[in-house]
């Protein structure tokens, strides 16, 4: 096995047919020894924390193949805390896609002159470049495809994609009276050039509220995978 890849908060390996093993570390993101699943670096180790985030990871990515959607998942294994996948390549050096329903975070610091906070949104989507140097910034349809970073029958297929799987996500959470403000997800290209729904979907990678309170990606990791 030949490791590609070190993330953060994953390694990536590739195995022996081709397909990629993404192992979740404990590692999560944050500064001066606090959880932050927006920072940039490897703050702390929080025991268990790889295991939760392959758990809630795998749980949607079951859902999302039950309704046909194309995503990198072929199978989960929790005593190891691995996720064998299929290999992608990604937009650029990477995009993220964020899918908001309530006006959050930095779309609240970005147009605050204009949105109230917690205003509902309408599924509204936008795509960040990964960039840690430059804080991620985010970038529109026409300079994705004037910087040849996709197309813009790519951009719409990322779009419609991105609608359908949050409203999974969605649903999944209000199952249990949980409320989804805001998503971000990452896609890349198979080798037949189809795009698919790749990495993870984790606590830290989603905004929920209940009753109007802010649930920890730990906290709510725990609720969505209690029995
Ligand atoms: N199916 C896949 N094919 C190729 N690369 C993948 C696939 N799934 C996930 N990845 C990549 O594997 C890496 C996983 O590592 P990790 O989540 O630690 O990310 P990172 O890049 O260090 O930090 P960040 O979370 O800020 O992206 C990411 O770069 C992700 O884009
Ligand atoms: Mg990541």
């Amino acid at each position: 096995m030949k490791k590609r890849y070190e993330g953060k908060t994953k390694d990536v390996y590739e195995l022996e047919d081709g397909n990629f093993l993404l192992k979740f570390k404990d590692d999560v993101t944050g500064e001066d020894g606090v959880f932050d699943p927006g920072a940039n670096t490897v703050g702390l180790t929080i025991e268990g924390a790889g295991r939760a985030g392959l758990k809630v990871t795998t749980l949607f990515f079951e859902k999302l193949k039950e309704r046909n959607i194309p995503t990198h998942y072929i199978a989960s294994d929790l005593e190891n805390t691995t996720m064998t996948v299929v290999p992608a390549t990604v937009f650029g050096e990477g995009l993220e896609v964020i899918c908001r329903y309530r006006a959050v975070g930095s779309f609240l610091r970005r147009y605050g002159k204009y949105a109230e906070e917690g205003q509902a949104l309408d599924s509204f989507v936008e795509v960040t470049l990964k960039d840690d140097e430059r804080g991620d910034p985010p970038i529109s349809k026409d300079a994705l495809e004037m910087l040849g970073i996709l197309t813009s029958e790519e951009y719409e297929t990322l779009k419609k994609l991105t609608i359908d799987i949050s409203e999974v996500v969605k649903e999944e959470l209000a199952k249990k009276d949980i409320e989804l403000y805001d998503i971000k997800l990452e896609f890349g290209r198979d080798k037949a050039g189809d795009i698919l729904l790749i990495d993870e979907i984790s606590g830290g990678n989603m905004r929920a509220y209940r009753k109007g309170e802010y649930i920890e990606p730990l906290e709510l990791e725990k609720i969505l995978t209690a029995e």
